[in-house]
Formats: structure tokens, C-alpha cells, sequence
């Protein structure tokens, strides 16, 4: 089977409420009839035509059951090389920029926080079984 592969002019040609078009993971979905029954409403789909939804998509965190419903509206794969600037590669790098930050962040304290109480243990120690001498 060879996919239609959709081109930026023909995205922004299908940017109205009676013919959408949305753009998510570089794959290019026909949304026209689903705008009604989207539990999120019609209007935060609409506000993403003519450009890539992938990261609205992605940060409500949709369900698999939404995932599903993708390929029975498929229209064809997204031209490469596009003016417009895919959000999927920078947008999944970015994430893992930030979740590896905060992981990092986290172990530098489960790092210093015995070393701390060992110290201050030590200190203890010192005081009481050091100080008649
Ligand atoms: C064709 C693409 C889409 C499909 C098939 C879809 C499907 C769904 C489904 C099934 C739900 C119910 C919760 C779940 O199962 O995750 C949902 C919720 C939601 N969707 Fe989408 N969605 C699409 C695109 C979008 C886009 C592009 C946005 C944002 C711009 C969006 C925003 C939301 C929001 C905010 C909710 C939460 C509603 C609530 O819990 O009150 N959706 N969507």
C-alpha cells in the first residue's frame, strides 16, 4: 500500500470546521467528522490546524483508546523537508532533557543527605565521648 503523502499547502487548505485536517507525529489525520465527539472539544483541535498538534497532542497525555482512533483517520504520511518545523524530534529531546535534569537533580540529594547525617553523627560522637579529655 503506498501512503498519500500530504503536503503543507494541502494541510492549510483543510483548516475549517468543515474540512480539518491536523497534523500529529508527522502523519496527517482527517478530523472533520471526529470534532464533535472529541471529549476535549472541537475548539482545541481547530486551534491547531494549518500547523503541527503533536505537542498539544501529546502534553493532555491522551489515552491508548485515543490513539486508537488515529489510523481510522489517517490521510497520508506529512512531506519531509516541510517550511514547517515538525515538532516531534525537538519537542521528545526536550522532555528527556528535562525529566534526565530533574533526575539528576534528585540524586545529587539522596547523595548528601546521609553523608550529612553521617557527619553530624560523627560530630555527636566527638562531643560526648571526647569532651572530658
Ligand atoms: C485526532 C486527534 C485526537 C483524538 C483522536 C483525540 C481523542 C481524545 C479522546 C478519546 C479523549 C478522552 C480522554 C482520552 O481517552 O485520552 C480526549 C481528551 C482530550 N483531548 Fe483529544 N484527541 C485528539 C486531538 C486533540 C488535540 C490536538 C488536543 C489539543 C489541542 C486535544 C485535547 C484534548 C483535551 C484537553 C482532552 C481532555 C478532555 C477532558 O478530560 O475534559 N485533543 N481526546
Amino acid at each position: 500500500m503506498s501512503e498519500k503523502i500530504v503536503t503543507l499547502a494541502e494541510l492549510r487548505a483543510n483548516s475549517t470546521k468543515d474540512n480539518l485536517y491536523i497534523l500529529i507525529h508527522e502523519k496527517v489525520y482527517n478530523v472533520t467528522k471526529f470534532l464533535d465527539e472529541h471529549p476535549g472539544g472541537d475548539e482545541v483541535i481547530l486551534s491547531e490546524a494549518g500547523q503541527d498538534a503533536t505537542e498539544a497532542f501529546e502534553d493532555v497525555g491522551h489515552s491508548d483508546e485515543a490513539r486508537e482512533l488515529l489510523p481510522g483517520m489517517l490521510v497520508g504520511e506529512f512531506e519531509k523537508n516541510s517550511e514547517l518545523k515538525l515538532k516531534s524530534g525537538a519537542a521528545a529531546a526536550q522532555a528527556s532533557r528535562v525529566s534526565s535534569a530533574v533526575v539528576e537533580q534528585g540524586s545529587s540529594v539522596m547523595y548528601w543527605a546521609p553523608l550529612g547525617l553521617l557527619a553530624a553523627w560523627f560530630g555527636y560522637r566527638f562531643y560526648t565521648t571526647g569532651a572530658p579529655y
